[in-house]
C-alpha cells in the first residue's frame, strides 16, 4: 500500500463543465454547432444530464463519497445571453451553486470558460474578444467572494487548435493536437491576462490560474531535440504564461510518443486498438506523472493543480486501475518534491463528450431518460483514497 503524502489543504475532488452537464444551453455557440445541418457532432447535447436542475444531487454524491472539492464551470452564454445584457437570474443560480458546495464541505474551484461561448461572440481571434471576456468576468467576480480558486479558461491550447482539429476529421485528438492557431492563441492569452487582472482587483484573496491540456509527450531519442519546437506552440507557451499566475491547472489523460520526421517531431503511429480507450487515446495511466513534471519544469515556482485526469471506459474496474496508476505516478512526483496542490478527477458524471454521448468518463452514471444518477464503485474508491491518504493495492480495494 502506497501512502500519498497529501500536503495540508490538498484539493481532492471531481470536475464537470456546464455545457457537458447542464442541458439546454441554447444561447451558446456549441448549441448552434450541434444543431446545424450537417454538423460534425454525432449527437446534440439536448438536456445533457440536467445538472442545471440537479446540481445539488451531484454535489451530495461527491460530498457523501468523501470528496472535499468540486470543480464546475459558469456558463458565459447564460450569464450574458445578449452582448452587454447580464442575467441576474443566471448569476444568482451560480451563486447558489457556490453556496451549495460550501454548505456541503466542498470547496468550489470555478472555471469561467470551458469551451463554450455565447452564440453572439465572434471568436477569440476578434480583437475585441479579450475586452468582452473581461467585461463578463467583472460581472461574475461579484459572486465569487468566497471562492479560493478560479480558472479563467479551460485548455486554451485545445481551444486555439479547435478549427484545425475539426479539419483533421474523425478521430479528433486521437491523431494528436494540431498546432494552435496563433491569432486565437494570442486572443486567449490576452483574455487570460485581463481576466486575471479583473479578478485580482475585485478579489484580492483569490488564487487565479488556467487549465492547460498537458499530455505526457515522450520523444524517441532521435526526436528529443526537435520535440521542444513541437511542444512550444502546443503547450509550452501556455504554461509559460502561467508563471504570473497563482497556480497552473494540468489536464492529463495519455502519452504521445514523438518520432523524428525529416527534421521535425511528429506523433508516432497510433497504438493498437486494444491499447486505446473509448476516445482513441492510448491507455497509459502513468501519463499524469510525466505531465505534472513537465508543467513544473516550465512554470518554475508556481504550484500545479491537476484539474482533470481520467479515462473513457465502460469498465469501472478499468477506471479504478487507471486512476490507481495515475495516482501512483502523482505520488512519486510529490515524493520527488514536485509542488502539486490538488487532484480533480474527470469527471464526476458521465456527460456530453463534445459531439457524442459515447465515451463515459464518469464516477457516476446517469440514465439519460430519467436522469437518475448511479454512483459507480470508482466514486467511493476515490473518496477513500482522499480521506485515508493511502492508495490501496488493486487487490485490496
Ligand atoms: C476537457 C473536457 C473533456 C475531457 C475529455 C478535456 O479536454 O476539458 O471537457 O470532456 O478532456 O475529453
Amino acid at each position: 500500500m502506497h501512502r500519498i503524502p497529501l500536503p495540508p489543504g490538498f484539493l481532492w475532488g471531481a470536475a464537470t463543465s456546464a455545457h457537458q452537464t447542464e442541458g439546454a444551453n441554447e444561447n451558446s455557440d456549441w448549441w448552434a454547432l450541434e444543431n446545424m445541418p450537417g454538423s460534425f457532432c454525432e449527437e446534440p447535447s439536448g438536456q445533457a444530464v440536467d445538472s442545471f436542475h440537479r446540481w445539488a444531487e451531484d454535489m451530495d454524491l461527491a460530498a457523501d463519497a468523501g470528496l472535499r472539492d468540486y470543480r464546475f464551470s459558469i456558463e458565459w452564454a447564460r450569464v450574458e445571453p445578449e452582448p452587454g445584457v447580464f442575467s441576474g437570474e443566471a448569476l444568482k443560480h451560480y451563486r447558489h451553486m457556490i453556496e451549495g458546495a460550501l454548505q456541503r464541505g466542498l470547496r468550489p474551484l470555478v472555471t469561467l470558460h470551458h469551451f463554450t461561448c455565447p452564440a453572439w461572440f465572434a471568436g477569440w481571434a476578434d480583437p475585441a474578444a479579450p475586452d468582452l471576456f473581461a467585461r463578463y468576468v467583472a460581472q461574475v467576480a461579484g459572486i465569487l467572494d468566497d471562492v479560493e480558486h478560479v480558472a479563467t479558461i479551460n485548455e486554451p491550447n485545445v481551444v486555439a487548435a479547435f478549427p484545425r482539429l475539426l479539419a483533421q476529421g474523425p478521430g479528433g485528438l486521437a491523431k494528436g493536437l494540431p498546432e494552435p492557431e496563433e491569432t486565437i492563441a494570442e486572443g486567449l492569452v490576452s483574455a487570460h491576462r485581463q481576466a486575471r487582472h479583473v479578478l485580482r482587483t475585485a478579489l484580492p484573496e483569490v488564487q487565479v490560474g488556467w487549465s492547460i491540456s498537458v499530455q505526457d509527450y515522450q520523444p524517441d531519442p532521435p526526436a528529443v531535440a526537435a520535440a521542444a519546437a513541437y511542444l512550444y506552440p502546443r503547450q509550452t507557451r501556455f504554461l509559460l504564461e502561467s508563471r504570473d499566475d497563482d497556480w497552473v491547472g494540468v489536464q492529463a489523460y495519455t502519452r504521445v510518443r514523438l518520432v523524428l520526421d525529416g527534421d521535425v517531431a511528429r506523433p508516432a503511429a497510433p497504438v493498437s486498438s486494444a491499447q486505446r480507450t473509448q476516445t482513441g487515446w492510448e491507455y497509459y495511466p502513468a501519463a499524469l506523472g510525466g505531465a505534472v513534471r513537465e508543467a513544473a519544469r516550465v512554470v518554475g515556482a508556481v504550484p500545479v493543480i491537476v484539474t482533470e485526469n481520467g479515462v473513457a471506459t465502460g469498465d469501472d474496474d478499468q477506471r479504478i486501475a487507471y486512476t490507481h496508476g495515475a495516482l501512483t505516478a502523482l505520488a512519486a512526483a510529490l515524493d520527488d518534491g514536485i509542488d502539486v496542490r490538488g487532484y480533480f478527477h474527470w469527471s464526476l458524471l458521465d456527460n456530453y463528450e463534445w459531439g457524442s454521448w459515447g465515451p463515459t468518463f464518469g464516477l457516476v452514471s446517469v440514465d439519460r431518460g430519467t436522469f437518475v444518477r448511479s454512483p459507480k464503485p470508482s466514486l467511493a474508491w476515490l473518496g477513500r483514497v482522499g480521506t485515508s491518504g493511502l492508495i490501496p493495492s488493486l487487490e485490496e480495494r
